[in-house]
């Protein structure tokens, strides 16, 4: 019988290292085959960690966020959409209404989505004027027509579809205008500019984006009978990556799963998990994804090791995952029990390219789900997707091809609900985790995560070495 490891089992021995400063090293890395990230972190498929507001924070510090599927097929859509708008620097579709509205429908329509202003149009099209929170501010009869409430056409300012982004921030700033509407001659609409949108690209420079300059995001799909129609209307939102996921990755489902996206879209980008061994890499790379997700029973919601007494240990599932997936020239995705950056550094020593992380990132802000407090501390939830609880709310979702109805008594579940401390932003958790990544890289004398995989040198530990790494036989303030 082989033995496996996991993160608390080994440390990384220090190497000679060139790296002055922890500012000169890379943390650029490949989430699959054809995407780059330049922050190895994706938060996990989870509805306690990713929804749209997760996923674009997680876009804009230069990793990527996974839509969870947990969701009707029309709602997952609209997050993923909500992520492809929130940056790009022309709006293609802006949320309209029509003059004829009321400020009750006017507000309901920004809060569904999320803006802060609505163009006005007239039923064949034209542009008839912008609704925005400054307009309605102060109004509170919800019967108003919109008409009355708009900033009306003659008095907008608006540009050609084809402005560039120089010629839309010269007319913002003579204007001191917020929003730029492009309009043909005939006065349809072709999109919206916003000085909000153009100030956020300059914000975050290293922001994952596709070639249209939209923040980039995957979104979660399962193998049940209708998931080719929820794949279809993903990647019409602009999803860029789709992740198959379900518990058992290397079985039969997700292999056909994989085939049938391939034979049906053709060159998208598939990732597709979870699996523990070397074959599950292969036959699923076979199958034709672009990255393979790692993990059974690692993450810290899962009781799948406790209910099935299977998994591999997640340190020794990466480092065979990882030979394989080099040899293919796929990347791994080490998913499930990551605490620390110390965690994230031995998973990319392990030859992972990037990490998903679960429970680490659901007390944050930008997490699904509200804040409780308790014994005067503030705490967010976070639950195994195979948890009692989650299990028996997926009927009330909705009707959904995926949905199917639960007996409680008979849920045998492979996760548990937990509580995890409020964290604050996700920016503020992500810089302690690449600040202590990039550290990471200089004591192994590494410029970039691949380097670390190359360097890397493990030593196993003992009880006693695992004590003596931790704050030990002080009194912690
Ligand atoms: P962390 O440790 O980052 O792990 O919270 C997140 C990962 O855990 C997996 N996951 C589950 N595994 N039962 C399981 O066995 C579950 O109910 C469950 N829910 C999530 C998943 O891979 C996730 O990314």
């Amino acid at each position: 019988m082989k033995i496996g490891l996991t993160f608390d089992d080994v440390l990384l021995i220090p190497k000679r290292s060139a790296v002055v400063s922890r500012q000169d090293v890379s943390t650029a890395t490949l989430l699959s085959r054809h995407i780059p990230l330049n922050i190895p972190i994706v938060s996990a498929n989870m509805d306690t960690v990713t929804e749209s507001r997760m996923a674009i924070a997680m876009a804009r510090a230069g990793g990527i966020g996974v839509i969870h599927r947990w969701m009707s097929t029309e709602r997952q859509a609209a997050e993923v959409a909500r992520v492809k708008r929130a940056e790009s620097f022309v709006v293609e579709k802006p949320y309209a209404l029509a003059p004829s509205a009321t400020l009750g429908q006017a507000q309901a329509m920004m809060t569904q989505h999320g803006t802060g202003g609505l163009l006005v149009l007239h039923p064949d099209g034209r542009l008839a004027g912008i609704l925005t929170t400054r307009d309605i501010r102060f109004e509170t009869d919800p019967e108003r027509l919109v008409a009355e409430l708009m900033t009306p056409r003659e008095r907008l300012v608006t540009a050609p579809p084809g402005t560039t982004l120089e010629q839309a921030m010269a007319l913002l700033h003579r204007y001191k205008i917020e929003k730029l509407p492009l309009v043909d001659a005939d006065d349809q609409v072709h999109g919206l500019i916003t000085a909000k949108d153009i100030l956020k690209r300059a914000l975050h420079p290293h922001a994952s984006k596709d070639n249209k300059g939209r923040l980039r995001v995957g979104a979660a799909i399962g193998v049940r009978p209708g998931f080719l129609d929820r794949a279809a209307a993903l990647l019409a939102a602009g999803a860029d990556v789709l992740v198959v996921d379900i518990a058992h990755g290397h079985s039969e489902n997700a292999i056909r799963a994989v085939g049938a996206l391939r034979q049906r879209f053709g060159n998208i980008e598939i990732i597709a998990g979870n699996v523990a061994t070397a074959q599950g890499v292969r036959d699923l790379v076979e199958a034709g994804v672009d990255a393979v997700k790692v993990g059974v029973g690692s993450g810290s919601i899962c009781i799948t090791r406790v209910v099935t007494g299977f998994g591999v240990p997640q340190l020794t599932a990466i480092i065979e995952c990882a030979a394989a997936g080099r040899e293919l020239g796929v990347p791994i995705i080490a998913d499930g029990g990551i605490r620390t950056s110390g965690d994230i550094a031995k998973a990319l020593a392990a030859g992972a390219s990037s990490v998903m992380i679960g429970s680490a990132l659901a007390g944050t802000q930008e997490s699904p789900g509200i804040t409780v407090i308790r014994n005067g501390r503030k705490y967010k939830v976070s639950r195994g997707m195979a948890s009692l609880s989650a299990t028996l709310s997926r009927p009330a979702e909705g009707p959904d091809e995926e949905v199917e109805e639960v007996e409680w008594e008979k849920v045998v579940a492979e996760g548990v609900e937990a509580t995890v401390p409020y964290r604050g932003s996700v920016d503020e958790v992500l810089q302690q985790f690449v600040g202590g990544l990039r550290s990471a890289l200089s004591y192994c004398g590494a410029l970039d995560i691949a380097e670390l995989a190359k360097k890397a040198e493990f030593v196993q530990i003992t009880n006693a070495g695992l004590r003596e790494s931790g704050p030990h036989d002080v009194e912690q303030l």
